[in-house]
């Protein structure tokens, strides 16, 4: 039976807020903004796509950052989808009131209209569309102008607070080993027990 809140239930505690959504296994991305000479990242996890036609992708940003302000001013950014060996450019990026420059980690400006992380699983070439509010974080919606994606490079993971792989399920012409498999007939790419 779906629960439902009453009018005297109290709002969650900040703590198991937090701890509901650590839950939640999230890809890891650097916002990269150009700023002056220099590239300043933001780490996201909250990045998730909006609309195909037209093409937007969406991600929230703490309005007490000091780079939230950055991102609204500089009008275009890169988003950067880290690959599972990049978490120490993750912790880097999430230093709060660091310098979080890291345009020595960027590809040559040449090559995109933003700021290009290396060896990234995907980058995305954006333009600000809109910023709206949401409560202490601000919306921030991208209209997605190039995509380069490395679907040979595994993406880095996010859950319960620790940075993780991703593994996958045997695929169905993975060979398997002898009594892993029920009669699963058509449903082998499911069924493993
Ligand atoms: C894995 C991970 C994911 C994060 N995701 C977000 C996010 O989606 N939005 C956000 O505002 N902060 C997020 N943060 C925290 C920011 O990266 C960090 O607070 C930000 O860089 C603040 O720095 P500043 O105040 O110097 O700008 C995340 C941190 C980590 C480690």
């Amino acid at each position: 039976m779906p629960m439902t809140l009453s009018r005297t239930a109290r709002e969650p505690d900040l703590a198991t807020f937090r701890a509901a959504f650590s839950q939640l296994p999230s890809g890891v991305s650097i916002v990269s903004v150009p700023y002056g000479d220099t590239v300043v990242g933001i780490t996201v996890s909250s990045l998730s796509s909006l609309s195909a036609d037209p093409p937007l992708l969406m991600f929230n940003v703490d309005r007490r950052a000091r780079s939230h302000d950055l991102l609204v001013e500089a009008g275009c950014f890169g988003v950067n989808v880290l690959a599972e060996d990049q978490s120490s450019i993750s912790d880097h990026c999430a230093r709060r009131g660091s310098s979080k420059d890291i345009a020595h980690l960027c590809m040559d400006a040449s090559t995109t209209s933003s700021p290009a992380l290396a060896d990234v699983a995907v980058h995305f070439d954006c333009t600000l569309e809109a910023v709206h509010p949401g409560g202490d974080h601000s919306i921030f919606v991208g209209r997605i102008h190039r995509i380069v994606l490395r679907d040979d490079i595994d993406p880095l993971v996010y859950c319960g607070g620790r940075y993780r792989r991703t593994e996958r399920f045997p695929s169905s012409d993975a060979q398997p080993a002898v009594g892993q498999w029920a009669n699963i007939g058509d449903f082998h790419d499911w069924t493993f027990w």
